[in-house]
């Protein structure tokens, strides 16, 4: 049997649930460097979470893997190979058939089940959508007993969001608005501002911030209006820019993503005692 391999990841935030990304292993903070996970796993394993680790950005910091001894690299070689087959199986999109989606629709789509657990997350409350795209998100807030407001800049878009709705039996608790969300910022009020703001197809893996996120910048000026905002950004995202919102990593739910950021959802939530509608 080879030899188990000392392995040391650094560049975790503290907001980060180790489990997930880290998986399997007994993992110890360093005594030393209180900021390093350490565990002793075997070549495969060590292999296995250097390539899921690979290119991962976390607050403008570089997650930092070092195996001791290094692997082999016809083992490093496998475990990609291994990971790409693995990464078939992700979190799926639209489960139902008859759904319209466009080729940004598609790319940007929150996977079905991610977007019913934000949804059943909102327990209820009213919620502007702004942004919708195909209606991923719309739906599921509105499948989770929500009424919602969906607001889509592109026409054709909206229309796909509205099918799509309809294909789930939820366009009735959806009211489908076209235009710009920052010119219709100022006229919405609602108990929850959700915004999934487009990253753009070659986003930033490394570093993003408000700057790349305009529709999310806008909203912040407004929150007096929403009871709540939760963004939806990429890992990349640097939460030292927004240090008033609660960070949650959410992973994939299928054999191929289980242990990947799909995306982080940034919280501000309303105070105890205030209301701000
Ligand atoms: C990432 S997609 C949303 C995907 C959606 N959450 C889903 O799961 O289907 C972002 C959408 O925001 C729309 N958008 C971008 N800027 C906008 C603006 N200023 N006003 C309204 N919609 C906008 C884009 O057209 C795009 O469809």
């Amino acid at each position: 049997m080879s030899s188990p391999r000392e392995v040391r990841v650094r560049g975790l935030p503290a907001w980060l649930p180790r489990q997930p990304l880290l998986g399997p292993g007994s993992w110890r903070r360093g005594e030393e460097e209180p900021r390093v996970e350490m565990a002793s796993l075997s070549l495969e394993e060590a292999a296995d979470l250097a390539t899921q680790l690979r290119g991962l950005h976390l607050d403008g910091q570089a997650v930092e893997v070092e195996v001791r001894p290094p692997l082999p690299r016809n083992l490093v070689r496998e475990a990609r190979l291994l990971d790409a087959r693995r990464r078939r199986e992700t979190t799926p999109g639209f489960l139902r058939s008859g759904v319209q989606l466009d080729e940004e629709g598609r790319y940007s789509l929150t996977p079905e089940n991610l977007a019913l657990k934000l949804g059943k997350q909102a327990e209820g409350r009213t919620v502007v959508d702004l942004g919708a795209g195909a209606g991923g998100n719309s739906i599921g807030f509105a499948r989770a007993g929500c009424r919602v407001v969906a607001v889509e800049q592109d026409a054709a878009r909206l229309a796909m969001a509205r099918h799509n709705a309809r294909c789930y039996g939820v366009d009735a608790q959806i009211r489908f608005v076209h235009g710009d969300g920052i010119v219709l910022l100022p006229t919405l009020k609602a108990d929850l501002l959700f915004l999934d703001p487009p990253w753009g197809r070659a986003y930033n893996k490394e570093q993003m911030g408000l700057e790349e996120l305009p529709l999310l910048k806008a909203a912040l000026a407004w929150r007096a209006n929403f009871g709540a905002i939760w963004a939806k950004v990429p890992a990349s995202f640097d939460s030292h820019e927004t240090p008033e919102a609660r960070v949650e990593a959410v992973f994939g739910l299928a054999e191929g993503d289980r242990r990947r950021i799909k995306f982080l959802c940034l919280r501000w939530e309303a105070k105890a005692g205030e209301d701000s509608r």
